[in-house]
């Protein structure tokens, strides 16, 4: 079942420099990303929708993953200039479709981090945390394989941290409880390097070092917010209005907007 209640739309149905950027993702984990562009490119309106109502994607079936991406990010593209889709589950399953069909649209998508973990040590042990449908996606597959070239690389779906980011439990006692079952039988020797592969676990950050003993965690929201940002200038799709920006914070589920807020306003 896909919950779809009437969703706001963005008011502009234009493509110039000054129309907003459409950032997307299953719930609260995009907001993260969201900051890291807001970082970058201050003086854009930035448009967010998160789909709570259906999160979380990760423990649903591909079909259905490709579905809910499709469906909103074709809704979001008709009035951005450029869709972010700031979910690594709905980027491994919907990106490629998304782009085929708009080819002249500006899609960006997020990546596990694995490259920039692998050059913490030579030929490091990596542990990546992923989502169970990313985790059996053959682009993250491929990814992995071409990291193990130059490392020894455990992947491990970690289906407990969506729901309690979610539930606002990032850095809760249930938070540590359950990633200690999960990540102790991979902490026997220690990894050099966790990648966090879903854009909600850097928000369970704390717990997550708690758990590992402090091995340095790696993410890809600030590198991909660098990279939409090139592509934009690339484009010629800057804004040409000086001064700050604005932030719209959506979600299919309404009653999750003040944990939005308050992810978006203290990164917590
Ligand atoms: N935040 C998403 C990701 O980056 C997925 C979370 C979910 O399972 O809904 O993979």
């Amino acid at each position: 079942m896909i919950y779809a209640p009437k969703i706001r739309q963005l008011g502009e149905c234009h493509l110039s420099a000054d129309a907003p950027i459409a950032v997307f993702d299953s719930g609260a984990g995009g907001i993260g990303v969201l900051r890291e562009v807001q970082k970058v490119l201050p003086a854009e309106r930035l448009f967010y929708f998160g789909d709570t109502a259906n999160a979380p994607y990760g423990e649903k079936s591909d079909a259905k993953i490709r579905r809910l991406a499709l469906l909103h990010g074709e809704r979001l593209l008709k009035n951005a200039k450029a869709l972010l889709i700031a979910c690594n589950t709905a980027t491994a399953l919907a990106a490629a479709p998304l782009r085929a069909r708009h080819p002249d649209r500006l899609i960006v998508g997020m990546e596990p981090a694995i490259f920039p973990a692998l050059a913490v040590t030579a030929h490091p042990r990596v542990l990546v945390l992923v989502t169970a449908a990313t985790e059996r996606s053959e682009k993250f597959r491929a990814l992995l394989r071409r990291a193990e070239k130059k490392a020894n690389m455990t992947a491990v779906a970690a289906p407990d941290i969506v729901p309690l980011v979610e539930a606002g439990l990032a850095d809760s006692p249930e938070m540590e409880r359950s990633l200690r079952a999960l990540l102790t039988p991979h902490l026997s020797p220690p990894p050099d390097a966790v990648v966090l592969g879903c854009t909600h676990f850097p928000f369970a950050a704390r717990a997550i070092s708690r758990v590992t003993g402090g091995v340095p965690l790696f993410d890809g929201a600030a590198g991909t917010a660098r990279h939409l940002a090139k592509l934009l200038s690339e484009a010629g799709l800057i804004s040409t209005k000086f001064g700050r920006g604005e932030v719209t914070l959506t979600s299919s589920d309404p009653t999750a907007l003040p944990l939005y807020r308050r992810l978006f306003e203290k990164g917590e």
